[in-house]
């Protein structure tokens, strides 16, 4: 039987890994996928993340199961970092799941359950395991208009036009910060025009926030997923704790799904446990307590969010000096863009040959979109990637 199967396509982003990884030049440079990295190159293990595996290994009695939606206590500690007050939690339900992606592929199958005809709108472009996935589900795929490929900026009028095809049942998928691949946002009005149209339409928002903290501040990140919270009747919330917990290997995310009223909360939390039941069951634990017991500390949690800030503040000072660098070698404003996106990617806007050529001659790995990873670069690296795209790039 197993002679029937056909080799899948490589994932882009994971095949780049495995290209950089065998590449002997030692002034090579990965912007491939996104992981954080400091100066020295390194992702390590957070501050507030070792201290509560510590205390944990000391405090933790049994490795019995939890729950089928996780720990409620964890499900709690997330409602409360993305959503804040922006909604009842009664109108909340939670399951924790592995990783953001389980995250998105439970949100797909609830969608699907509710709506065997669902259409799901995603931005062009998008994370492309987004549109994998869906595909993968038999799902309907439509793409809503997103970037303007000549500014690099969101092309804001061209969205609205395309988004005017949802219809009643349908779910659009908004990037909540950081938008991945293109580090290109939509402003908090933007966001509050989206929010009518999709009551307007009768249509399901569902926001991936995978990156809460590396754009503007935790805070400030979670504003447009709050404010359509605080507007919608319903909407589904994949949250990733990957990234802003550095915990890329625990999978660690959570799912969450607000019901118009609070009577119906109890079978939409109901459909989350079975959907966690027949996927996998029980959903990992170690990351999602580690998150849950940070939350709930106020040294820990203090301690974290201060890491957390290093890490944005680093990010951003990455950004300034690659936009000034460039104006300097191009005697041009053309990617000042790279300073005004936001988040771990930027699309530079190069062809698939220059991204090609760029790989080649200088080592340096980006997606083929052009898509880098800013915390890839280092106050070293930024004159490299500088002199190669401004060489390259016409
Ligand atoms: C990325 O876009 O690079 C990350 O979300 C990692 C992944 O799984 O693709």
């Amino acid at each position: 039987m197993l002679s029937t199967l056909k080799p899948q396509p490589a994932d882009k982003i994971l095949e780049l890994m495995a290209l950089y990884r065998d590449d002997p030049r030692e002034t090579k440079v990965d912007l491939g996928v996104g992981i954080y990295k400091n100066a020295e190159g390194e992702t390590p293990v957070m501050r507030a993340i070792k201290a509560a595996e510590k205390q944990l290994w000391q405090e933790e009695t049994t490795k019995k199961y939890t729950a089928l939606s996780g720990d409620p206590a964890f499900g709690a500690a997330m409602k409360s970092l993305v959503l804040s007050d922006s909604v009842d939690h009664t109108r909340v339900g939670a399951i924790a799941t592995p990783g953001g992606t389980g995250a998105i592929r439970q949100a797909f199958e609830l969608a699907k359950l509710a709506n065997p005809d669902v259409t799901i709108w995603t931005s062009n472009p998008t994370w492309p395991n987004h549109v994998s996935i869906i595909k993968f589900m038999g799902l309907k795929n439509a793409e809503y208009a997103y970037f303007d490929e000549a500014s690099c900026t969101v092309d804001f009028d061209a969205m609205m036009e395309s988004l005017k095809g949802v219809k009643a049942g349908d779910v659009v998928l908004l990037h909540g910060c950081c938008h991945n691949p293109t580090g290109a946002n939509l402003t908090l009005e933007q966001f509050d025009v989206v929010a009518d149209l999709i009551i307007e339409k009768g249509a399901m928002a569902l926001v991936d926030i995978a990156y809460q903290g590396f754009g503007d501040g935790l805070e400030e990140d979670a504003a447009a997923t709050r404010l359509l919270a605080s507007k919608l009747p319903e909407m589904l919330v994949a949250a990733s704790c990957s990234k802003n917990f550095g915990i890329y290997r625990e999978r660690t995310g959570c799912l969450m799904a607000i019901s118009e009223n609070a009577e119906q909360t109890p079978v939409t939390q109901g459909t989350l446990n079975f959907l966690n039941r027949q996927n996998y069951s029980f959903p990992p634990d170690h990351g999602a307590r580690l998150v849950t017991m940070i939350l709930n500390d106020e040294k820990l949690k203090a301690d974290w969010m201060a890491e957390l800030e290093e890490v944005r503040l680093g990010m951003l000072g990455l950004r300034t000096q690659l936009a000034d660098e460039l104006r300097r070698l191009t005697n041009s404003d053309r990617f000042d863009f790279i300073a005004k996106h936001r988040g771990m990617f930027s699309r530079i806007g190069a062809t698939p040959e220059e991204v090609l050529k760029i790989r080649e001659e200088f080592g340096i790995y980006m997606v083929g979109d052009s898509r880098m990873n800013i915390a890839g670069l280092n106050a070293q690296t930024v004159p490299l990637l500088a002199e190669a795209v401004a060489k390259t790039c016409k």
